[in-house]
This record gives structure tokens, sequence and C-alpha cells, in this order.
């Protein structure tokens, strides 16, 4: 995996709450693609990290289409269904491959740096103000007769 020389394989995606949640998730899942444990202890703290940040960019959903939104929290849905297979697997005293973790980064970096950021965006245009409308600019335009009569 290369790493980017700003720290890291994640954009940023202008939310400070969701970039620290992504950066406590992807330690985890940068200790298992080096060679740590994947195990059903690691992947158990992993699912419970990754649940818990799934739940709060669903509050931040609420901008979306019901369409974009159904979309990303199928997808959230589907990576937390791969992570409970692997831990099926860890438990069944199954040994876990360097890919699955590779899989589990991999799908992390692409979903942070394309739905996340797309979420991100929408939340911030629906926080935008409408741009401030002038009535003295609007009457202005208006003939002396109109504008002093709705002036008085
Ligand atoms: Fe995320
Ligand atoms: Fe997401």
């Amino acid at each position: 995996m290369t790493h980017a020389s700003d720290g890291g394989p994640l954009i940023p995606t202008g939310s400070g709450v969701i970039d620290a949640e992504h950066s406590s998730i992807l330690d985890l899942l940068s200790a298992m693609t080096a060679g740590g444990p994947v195990g059903p202890a690691e992947l158990t703290a992993l699912r419970l990290e990754v649940a818990e940040h799934f739940a709060t960019e669903t509050v931040e959903m609420a901008v979306l289409t019901a369409e974009r939104r159904e979309r990303h929290e199928q997808a959230h849905r589907s990576y937390l269904a791969s992570i409970d297979a692997l831990i099926v697997t860890a438990e069944r005293g199954d040994p876990l491959t360097g890919d699955d973790a590779n899989r589990l980064m991999l799908w992390f970096i692409v979903h942070s740096n394309t739905a996340d950021t797309e979420l991100v965006e929408a939340a911030r245009r629906a926080g935008d103000e409408p741009p401030m409308i002038s009535m003295d600019e609007w009457l202005d335009s208006l003939g002396e007769a109109d504008r002093d009569a709705l002036r008085s």
C-alpha cells in the first residue's frame, strides 16, 4: 500500500469528526496489513469501531437524496457483512490471509475517498446560507413613484 507524503492514503473529507474516526480505523487496518494478527479479537475491535463510525455518518446522511442515502447505507452493510464473515472464519480457527486484510483496507480507502467525501460535501452545501438580498437595491431599480410609495 502506497502512502502519500501527507501521512496517509486518505484524502481529508473536510469533517473533523469523520476524519478522526477514519484515522482510528486506518490505524487498526494498518496493523493488520503490516503483518500483525488478524484474529477474532482484532476483527471484533475493527467491527465495533467501524459500526460506530457508520452510525456517525448515518446522522449526516439526512441531507442526501433517498437513493444516494440507500446506496451509501448498502455499502456500509456490505462492509460490515464482510467483516462478520471473516470473524466467523477466524473463530473456526481457519487462518486469514494477507489478502483478506488488504481487501478490507482497500475498500475502506476507496469508500472514504469517494462516498464519504461526497457525503461531507453534500452536508456542507446544505449548511450554506442563501445570499443576502438587499431590499434597498431592489427598490433602487424601480421607478421613482413606485419607490416612494413602497418606502413610505
Ligand atoms: Fe467513513
Ligand atoms: Fe461511508
